[in-house]
């Protein structure tokens, strides 16, 4: 088949809205937007699958280059491999506070009062792990597995973890972006192929009733847009 002839067009679905309904919708938006925090302290209470399904179904519709979505997310309910990776992670953990982390990086976590226990990852109810599928492989000659190029993986991964992340606010549900680092382990508790790399690893559920955030503050809008009109 030539290049051509596999190119199809469809009419754009897109609804016109009206400016009102517009600033309506920006301003629902952003309010519910403007309360989304980074939360490290969960409940057990469990999340209904539904939400996470369609969170996911929302991180899928993010746009990537050209349109090669390589992303896979690996959604972890087993407290036997929420136990395998808070072990694991803690371990990598420990060696960065105590070891690896320069003091520089070490002044900056200061005042998110971070250190390296992990215990959320075995409270949370739900570990969303992100991978990055840095190629794909052609499996129609299961003998040659020829590997297909991927453009732009990292903005496309960090795109669709937005998308997530927003939808998982707006359904009422609390995360953590969380980078153990490094994250090989993941690949290996979740026996994962080599084309597929740890991205983040987002812890999903309800906060604990006595959850405390950072006190911590956002830039203006004048300090990280510029227009030039
Ligand atoms: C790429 C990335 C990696 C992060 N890694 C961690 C992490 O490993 N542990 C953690 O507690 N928070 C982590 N965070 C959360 C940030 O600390 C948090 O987003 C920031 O302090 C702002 O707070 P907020 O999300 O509540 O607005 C990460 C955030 C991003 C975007």
């Amino acid at each position: 088949m030539s290049k051509a002839s596999s190119r199809s067009f469809i009419p754009l679905e897109f609804e016109l809205l009206s400016t009102e309904r517009q600033l309506s919708r920006a301003q629902e938006f952003e309010l519910g937007m403007g309360t989304r925090r980074t939360v490290r302290q969960f409940s057990s209470r469990q999340v209904p699958r539904q939400l996470i399904e369609s969170a996911l179904r929302v991180a899928s519709r993010a746009p990537s280059g050209a349109n090669q979505q390589p992303w896979r997310f690996v959604v972890v309910l087993d407290p036997e491999k929420k136990r395998q990776i808070r072990v694991a992670a803690e371990a990598e953990e420990r060696d960065n506070y105590e070891r690896r982390f320069p003091q520089e990086w070490l002044d900056a976590l200061e005042t998110l009062g971070t250190d390296w226990h992990k215990e959320f990852l075995e409270i949370a109810p739900c570990l969303i792990v992100v991978f990055r599928v840095d190629y794909g492989i052609d499996d129609e000659d299961k003998a040659k597995q020829r590997k297909i190029k991927h453009y732009y993986v990292q903005e496309s991964v960090g795109i669709a973890c937005g998308f997530l992340i927003a939808a998982l606010h707006w359904m009422g549900l609390a995360t953590l972006t969380h980078t153990p680092s490094p994250m090989g382990f993941l690949s290996q508790v979740l026996d994962r192929p080599p084309n597929e790399k740890p991205y983040l690893l987002i812890p999903v559920g309800f906060p604990a009733n006595d959850a405390k955030v950072p006190n911590i503050a956002k830039k203006s809008l004048n300090e990280i847009a510029v227009f030039v009109e």
